[in-house]
């Protein structure tokens, strides 16, 4: 009988986790033990799912390696960021491949699900072998597939994503159990017989995204600079059809401002140096500084004394709909604003330690500086005083 594990119950593993037990026997596993207490109470932190999604009949959550001893199916959902010094930090890898060495047994199947660069998931594979003496693709498996699972999303969620399984064994029975399992995750599953492959797709799939922002905010500072307007530019533009749209803004969040450093790393390792791939990084980070000049310029403009401004900074986690703030520059600029002027509030509702924003509320302030795009923000914006608003990416302007 299949028994799950899912390892790292954040973002990407709680969703995992809510599903297979629907299906299957399962075991959420957590190191964080405020992550495991919340949600045997059915609580989410995230802000994802309510009480009636989490309490499933065949799931438990738990901190306790004993409690793991009798899954065979382990799904590993650890974080992968970087360090100060912007390598790849696989620490929290590492120590689930260490978990997994003292409990792993003959036919067990790992699937790694974390975002790595090529060759990860087989380096942690061979140390697991050589601490565990069973050898992958005969006594155990392995298998790599990429989450591109994308919070706040109500249109593309886990059903309709489509999901890449990687495997390179050639066990039939193996393939059908994996197969089997994440049938129960997504209606379409990829499948590929190379794992470092899979490993690389999923690292370029954000690398794009974050360079097609990264030039889209260099238009619309080029375009601010000749006073041009951004969005008639882009409306124009878009009209040939093979101009790709892309929103302006600040990147954030665990994946764009990681995963470059990723493939960078392993290509230089290999003695190429990049030079498109990080290319990005250093325009979205400049964003920041870009919004708290624009909103000090429309600030110095209206002539209004200092000690009488009175802002709002609307929009905070790292993106619209979401309740994470992980790598959010908004959170930098509600810093530099909150020590700039005294009355400065953040809002976002998808935020729960920020304080409602009350439509009598909306008067009090002279400056609402706009952050995010969505329709709870449009709705801000269509309430209050064009004169007021401060919209560094003409998302509500025109
Ligand atoms: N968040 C996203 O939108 C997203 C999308 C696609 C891919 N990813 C990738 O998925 C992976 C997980 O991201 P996330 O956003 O879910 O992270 P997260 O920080 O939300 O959750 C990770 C969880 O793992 C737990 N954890 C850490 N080390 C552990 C260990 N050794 N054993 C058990 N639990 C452990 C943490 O306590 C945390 O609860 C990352 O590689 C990320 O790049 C994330």
């Amino acid at each position: 009988m299949l028994k799950i594990c899912v390892i790292g119950l954040g973002y990407v593993g709680l969703p995992i986790c809510l599903k297979l037990a629907k299906n299957f026997k399962t075991i959420g596993y957590d190191i964080n033990s405020k992550r495991i207490d919340t949600l045997k109470r059915g609580v989410d932190l995230n802000n994802e799912f309510e009480k009636k999604e989490i309490n499933i009949k065949n799931l438990k959550f738990s901190k306790k390696i004993e409690d793991l001893n009798s899954s065979n199916f382990y799904i590993i959902c650890v974080p992968t960021p970087i360090t100060n010094s912007k390598k790849p930090d696989l620490r929290y890898i590492d120590k689930s491949f260490n978990l997994l060495s003292k409990i792993l047994k003959i036919g067990d199947i790992i699937v790694l699900e974390s975002t790595v660069y090529p060759g990860v998931t087989r380096s942690f594979t061979k140390k697991l072998e050589k601490k565990t003496k069973l050898l992958n693709n005969h006594d155990f498996s392995t298998c790599y597939s990429p989450e591109r699972i994308n919070p706040g999303d109500k249109d593309r969620n886990l059903n309709n994503i489509n999901k890449i399984l990687a495997y390179e064994g050639n066990d039939e029975k193996v393939r059908r159990v994996i197969t089997n399992v994440y049938k129960k995750i997504s209606k379409k599953l990829i499948f590929s017989k190379s794992i470092r492959e899979a490993e690389t797709a999923k690292g370029i799939e954000n690398i794009q995204r974050d360079l097609n922002i990264a030039l889209f905010n260099e238009i619309l500072m080029i375009c601010n600079k000749l006073k041009l307007d951004f969005n008639e530019v882009v409306r124009l533009a878009s009209t040939k059809w093979n101009f790709i749209n892309f929103s302006p803004g600040l990147v954030g969040g665990h994946c764009l401002p990681v995963d470059p450093f990723y493939l960078t790393y392993i290509a230089k390792k290999r003695g190429y140096k990049s030079k498109v791939t990080l290319s990005g990084r250093s325009v979205n980070n400049y964003m920041k500084k870009y919004v708290i000049n624009f909103t000090n310029f429309s600030i110095k403009t209206s002539k209004i004394k200092k000690n009488k401004i009175k802002i709002c900074i609307v929009g905070l986690t790292y993106k619209y709909g979401v309740a994470d703030t992980r790598n959010s520059q908004k959170i930098d600029i509600l810093k530099y604003f909150k020590r700039r002027y005294k009355y400065t509030k953040g809002f976002d509702p998808f935020l729960k330690t920020t304080d409602n924003l009350k439509n009598h509320e909306l008067k009090k302030y002279n400056f609402f500086l706009f952050l995010s795009k969505g329709p709870k923000f449009k709705k801000i914006a269509d309430l209050v005083d064009k004169k007021k608003i401060i919209d560094p990416f003409f998302y509500y302007s025109n």
